[in-house]
């Protein structure tokens, strides 16, 4: 699957989204080291805080299916039909992709791709707790 063919899939990931208070749709599509593809939305809440974003939610739906290995990442964010502007991971994403990703995860965004680590140089895991 080529990085436009996963961008896609965010956006089409994006049309899910339930955001009937920020009208930010977000889409996430996800692909494991085996080639599977997970997608997630954003899908918010009454109560803000427990609003969960679409990284997260395709991140979910892999490892409660037992997918825990993965390769890349696109993200597709946007208030209108356009999604050609980049829309980057939160932190809680980073944190979150971070427990079950290398530095190397490729993270596709509008314009261009990154890796985990470009965002999340250093990270709390494990490790830090030792
Ligand atoms: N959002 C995501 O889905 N992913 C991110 O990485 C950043 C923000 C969502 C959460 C909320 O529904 C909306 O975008 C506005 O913050």
């Amino acid at each position: 699957m080529t990085d436009r063919e996963l961008f896609d899939e965010a956006v089409k990931a994006a049309q899910k989204s339930y955001s009937p208070y920020s009208h930010f749709r977000v889409g996430a599509a996800l692909l494991s080291k085996d080639g599977q593809l997970f997608t997630g939305c954003n899908i918010e809440n009454a109560s803000y805080s427990l609003t969960n974003c679409a990284e997260r939610t395709a991140v979910f739906k892999a490892v409660s299916e037992g997918v825990t290995e993965f390769k890349a990442i696109a993200i597709a964010g946007s208030a209108t039909e356009d999604f050609s502007s980049p829309c980057p991971p939160c932190g809680a994403c980073l944190q979150v992709l971070s427990e079950f990703c290398g530095d190397d995860l490729v993270i596709i965004l509008a314009k261009g791709w990154f890796k985990l680590a470009d965002f999340l140089p250093m990270r709390f895991d494990s490790e830090s707790m030792k």
